[in-house]
């Protein structure tokens, strides 16, 4: 087992790729503290890892609330006596809303669920593996490498993902904490759902780059990125983002 006695945070962990990976986690030894808003995915993710040697454990969460992140790694700090791995993973979609049509609201709650949750998690982690290292995974997307993945909010959300991850993998480095960040391309999810009143204009114009999509990935296909960044397989990469896209941002 690759994680065996390790204890890792996953957010947004009662869907899509949260859940993968913190199954994925679990089978690898981990014991999971699964973070999410809402509680009925988690359940499910309890009952499919039954069987992993990892425990999985539920903590309720809404990742764009400091008190609320800092006390998910309290619990997981109390529940296990250790943090070692902080997954990042929680996000929403904008509506493909560019900039001319985007409203104050839409643009803090992305940024409130996509950016600042990342920001209060890292800070919390470092606070804690401070002693003796840990990891960190942040999940961007290539919508945080190109300009037009999304709309203007989750793509601003998700460039400050890919800068806090460098700035904290660089800070961090001697503290034996590494930060790294997984860019997935589309990838068969439940994240549609957090998308109404789709910008006509927004879509016909990132239209021209899911042309260019070579396939939908799966999430257990991020989870193995994510569990190589967690172990020491990965031990000399530090403040990087690993691009899983299958290939459509090399177009
Ligand atoms: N699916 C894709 O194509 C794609 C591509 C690139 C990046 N991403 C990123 O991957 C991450 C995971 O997304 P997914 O595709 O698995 O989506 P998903 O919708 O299937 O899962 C996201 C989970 O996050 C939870 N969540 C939403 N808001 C939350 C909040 N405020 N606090 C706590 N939990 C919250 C949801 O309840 C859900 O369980 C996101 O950061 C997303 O931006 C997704």
């Amino acid at each position: 087992m690759k994680l065996e006695n390790q204890v890792a945070v996953v957010t947004g962990a009662g869907s899509g790729m949260g859940k993968a990976i913190s199954l994925l986690f679990a089978q690898e030894g981990a014991n999971i503290v699964a973070a999410d808003i809402q509680p009925d995915g988690v359940q499910a993710l309890i009952d499919e890892g039954k069987g992993a040697p990892g425990k999985i454990v539920f903590k309720e969460t809404d990742v764009s609330d400091q008190q609320q992140v800092e006390d998910m790694i309290d619990f997981a700090v109390g529940q296990f006596g250790a943090m070692d791995i902080l997954v990042n993973n929680a996000g929403i979609m904008d509506n493909m809303m560019p900039v001319a049509e985007l409203d104050n609201a839409l643009w803090e709650r992305v940024l409130g669920v996509n950016l600042y949750s990342v920001m209060y998690g890292c800070r919390k982690a470092v606070q804690v593996m401070c002693q003796k290292g840990g990891r960190i995974i942040n999940i961007a997307s290539v919508g945080g490498l190109n300009g037009a993945r999304a709309g203007a909010a989750y793509t601003a959300s998700k460039y400050g993902v890919v800068g806090l991850t460098k700035n904290t993998g660089f800070m961090y480095a001697n503290q034996g904490i590494r930060c790294n960040a997984i860019a997935p391309g589309g990838v068969e999810t439940n994240i549609g759902l957090s998308m109404q009143n789709l910008s006509e204009f927004g879509l016909e114009r990132t239209s021209v780059c899911t042309k260019a999509m070579p396939r939908q990935g799966h999430p257990e296909e991020i989870a193995h990125a994510a569990l190589f960044l967690a172990t020491d397989e990965s031990s000399f990469v530090n403040g990087t983002v690993l691009t899983v896209d299958g290939g459509w941002t090399a177009f």
